[in-house]
This record gives structure tokens, C-alpha cells and sequence, in this order.
């Protein structure tokens, strides 16, 4: 709706909330969504790196996004940022749960969880969870990485007791394909999906002296490119998407078969509540 000056009212303007919006992939997704007319908000763990990306999607844009912390190795961090989410809009047109990480020693977070199913998995599980019903449209930052994945629902810790981080983000990035295709099923009036963003020159892994190398080194994906596909499912018109889907540069991908099993969406679904304290 246009104002009286000629200016979009700011309720008006869709809200969308990026995780892992400190750097990388969900920075870039947010500028340029800030620069189309969005009003951002941006989700990180680190409050000066948040200012700064906070700096830069304004000076991009001249949009001023509102900033909000939650480290996703506490779950109490995250339902506290879910309250502060539903304080403070009714309403949010696009939650874009990016953040992520590959954690590359076996780690137990104060909840109890092995770090990157918590992280990657468990946490944006429970944030889209407390917030389901004020979401309209729910993008997942997955990874085709998904092909290293060994989920067994009934055992989300496995990945601890002969660590490869590999394995370990692989089946949390298994998890996030599942999760997105059980949520279309269970949540039709939220627009869910899932992409790959390419392999990024991002921070991603960069504690691994090996994987700073190769990030440098290697020819990858900007940012930008990597978040294209981000921008475009939380632009495109629903009908033109398919519910629960895969993408990979802006095309309906098909997962690994187990990424696309129903059953075991619906297993991950049930242990993934019982582990963060939610009805089944
Ligand atoms: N780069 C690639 O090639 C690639 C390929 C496939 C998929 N992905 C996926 O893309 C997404 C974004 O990664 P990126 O490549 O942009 O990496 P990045 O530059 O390292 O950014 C990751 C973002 O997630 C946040 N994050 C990490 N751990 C967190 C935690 N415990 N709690 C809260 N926030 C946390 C980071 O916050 P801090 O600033 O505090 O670290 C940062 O904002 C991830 O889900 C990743 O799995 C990346």
C-alpha cells in the first residue's frame, strides 16, 4: 500500500527474518533483500559482528535492519529469541533459517546434543516451531552435502561416537531436507523449502587451516551467487514452487532418496520434538 507522500507505509513492506545473517551466504541474501524493499531482521550469535553486518546491509540499502542474538548451541537462547521474535511482529512474511556451521570436533552442547544437530538442525527446528504460526513462507539453507548424511532419528547423537565432521554436518544438512518436506505436510499454510547454495567462499569451516586454504584458493561461489536461490524462493510466487522442495540454482532438485523418504521425515520429525521439549 502506498502512503499519502507516495512512500510504501513500513507495515506494508514484508518482514523477513535472516538467521546466520552475520556473514556469508545469509549477509549477502540480506542486502539484496533489503535492497529490493524488505524490512530485515538479522539473527547472529556475535553482537559486533552483528553491528557490522547490520552496518553494511544499511549502507547497501539504506534499510536499518533490527538486529537479534541467539547462539543456536542453547536452545533456552533460542526460545528466548523466539519470545523477542513474537514481541515484537505479528507478522513474518519470510524466515530464512540459514545459520549453520561444520563443527570439526565432537562437541556436547548444554542441551545434551551433538553440536552441528543442534546447531544446523535442532535449533532452527524449534525457532520455525515457535514461530509457525506467524510465518507465511520458511526457506532452509540445506546443502548438498546431504549426501554425507547417516540419519537415524532415533539416535541423533551417533555422529559422537566415531566423529567425522563430515558425517556430522552431512546428516544435519540430511535433516534440514527432511525437515522442510514433514513442515509442507504439516504446516500448508507456510510456503516451505530447501536449497543448496553451490560450494560458497564464505567462513564457513575456516577453524580448519585446510578448509581456509581451499576457500581461498579454490574457485567458488560468491556470496551473492550462493544466495541467489534464497532471494528467488522467498520472491517467487508460491504457485510457481513446489511445497517441501529441494532447488539448487533456482530449479527443483531431487534430493538423495534418503533425504526424500516421508517415513523417516515423520520419524525426525517426532524425535526432533521430544528432544527440544515440544508436543509431538
Ligand atoms: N559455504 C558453502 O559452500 C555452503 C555450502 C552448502 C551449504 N552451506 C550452508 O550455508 C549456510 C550459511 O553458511 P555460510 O557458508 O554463509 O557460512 P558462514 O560465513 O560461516 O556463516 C554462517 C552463519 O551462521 C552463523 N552461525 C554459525 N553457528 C552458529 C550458532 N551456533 N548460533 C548462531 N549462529 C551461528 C554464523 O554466525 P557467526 O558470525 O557468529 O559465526 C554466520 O552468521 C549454512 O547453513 C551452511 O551449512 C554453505
Amino acid at each position: 500500500m502506498i502512503g499519502v507522500n507516495g512512500s510504501v507505509r513500513d507495515t506494508d513492506r514484508r518482514l523477513v527474518v535472516v538467521t546466520g545473517a552475520s556473514a556469508g551466504i545469509g549477509l549477502a541474501a540480506a542486502i539484496e533483500l533489503a535492497r529490493r524493499g524488505d524490512r530485515l531482521v538479522l539473527v547472529g550469535r556475535d553482537p559486533s559482528r552483528l553491528r557490522t553486518a547490520a552496518a553494511e546491509v544499511r549502507e547497501a540499502s539504506g534499510e536499518r535492519p533490527a538486529v537479534f542474538r541467539a547462539d543456536f548451541a542453547v536452545l533456552d537462547d533460542v526460545r528466548q529469541l523466539a519470545e523477542q521474535l513474537r514481541a515484537a511482529y505479528d507478522r513474518i512474511d519470510v524466515l530464512a533459517n540459514n545459520a549453520g556451521a561444520i563443527v570439526l570436533a565432537p562437541v556436547t552442547t548444554v542441551d545434551g546434543f551433538e553440536l552441528s544437530i543442534q546447531a544446523n538442525h535442532l535449533a532452527p527446528f524449534l525457532l520455525a516451531n515457535l514461530l509457525a504460526d506467524r510465518v507465511r513462507r520458511m526457506v532452509v539453507t540445506a546443502s548438498g552435502a546431504h549426501r554425507s548424511g547417516v540419519l537415524d532419528p532415533d539416535d541423533l547423537n551417533a555422529p559422537l561416537r566415531r566423529y567425522r565432521p563430515l558425517t556430522a554436518y552431512g546428516t544435519s544438512k540430511q535433516a534440514n531436507i527432511l525437515f522442510t518436506a514433514e513442515a509442507a505436510r504439516r504446516w500448508p499454510a507456510v510456503g516451505s523449502y530447501c536449497f543448496h547454495p553451490g560450494v560458497v567462499r564464505t567462513r564457513f569451516g575456516n577453524e580448519s587451516r585446510l578448509v581456509a586454504v581451499g576457500m581461498r584458493l579454490l574457485p567458488l561461489r560468491s556470496p551473492g551467487k550462493g544466495a541467489q536461490t534464497l532471494v528467488w524462493l522467498a520472491n517467487q510466487d508460491r504457485s510457481r514452487l513446489h511445497d517441501g522442495g529441494y532447488y539448487f540454482d533456482c530449479r527443483p532438485r531431487r534430493p538423495l532418496r534418503k533425504a526424500a523418504d516421508p517415513q523417516l521425515a515423520a520419524r525426525l520429525w517426532t524425535t526432533s520434538a521430544a528432544a527440544v521439549g515440544l508436543p509431538a
